[in-house]
């Protein structure tokens, strides 16, 4: 069976990410060279300069030692240009103790901002100073064949969690990996959840220690790799 794409454009999960060009604190970008053969978290701001952001931006450069431990590559979005970029991260770096090196992608007329939908259509507050709808932040996980794995959306007013990115990120690389899903809360080193597609007779070779709670609930110790 087929299944329908959004006629619109509208970004799903199982969608290719668009491509674009952007210039970034690091230089130009071809989004796909980018990419490479990595796994890239894509993440937008609302602007620069702003109190929320900063704390956000400080965080993720502090945990992009353990992304890239997974292989996933870390890239921001603020609509703003590159000088302001980068004058910006020298405050981040000041102010959270972080070394912010991940490019953050100039967005100035919000046109990766529009083609992620990444704007606020809900949020009449979260203007520009020339009372333009801002970026809010959204989360974009994306797999080396470009495939956009997850959308997290948080308005301007909620900073995120970088913990929570970097767990969601381990569940879709053991899933990949392994027939399981992963429960409520799970964090690496817990019990995941058998897959209800491999059957008890698969599920005893696969996963010797596995126990049956329900039918439709199955556990199972399982490694989370430290090198994946
Ligand atoms: C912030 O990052 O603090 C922020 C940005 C835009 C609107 C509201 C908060």
């Amino acid at each position: 069976m087929s299944i329908p794409k959004p006629a619109d454009g509208t970004l799903r999960l199982g969608s290719k990410a668009p491509n674009f060009s952007a210039d970034t604190s690091n230089g130009p970008i071809e989004f796909y060279d980018y990419v490479g053969d990595d796994w890239v978290v894509l993440f937008s701001h609302p602007d620069d300069f702003t109190p929320v952001c900063t704390t956000e931006l400080g965080a993720f450069a502090k945990l992009q030692p353990e992304f890239e431990k997974r292989g996933a590559k870390l890239i921001g979005l603020s609509a703003n240009s590159t000088e302001s970029h980068k004058a910006w991260i020298k405050d981040i770096d000041e102010i959270t103790g972080s070394k912010l090196t991940f490019p953050i992608i100039a967005d100035p007329n919000r046109e990766i901002a529009l083609k992620y939908d990444m704007i606020d259509y809900q949020d009449a507050t979260n203007l520009d100073d020339k009372g333009v709808q801002l970026t809010i932040r959204s989360v974009f996980i994306i797999d080396p064949k470009k495939t956009i794995r997850l959308i997290i959306s948080y308005p301007a007013s909620t900073g995120r969690n970088t913990a929570e990115v970097l767990r969601a990120l381990d569940s879709l690389q053991l899933g990949d990996k392994n027939r399981i899903t992963t429960p409520i809360n799970w964090v690496p080193g817990d019990d995941v959840i058998v897959h209800p597609s491999v059957s008890n007779e698969e599920a005893k070779t696969l996963f010797p220690k596995f126990r049956i709670i329900k039918p439709y609930l199955r556990l199972t110790p399982l490694t989370v790799p430290q090198n994946n």
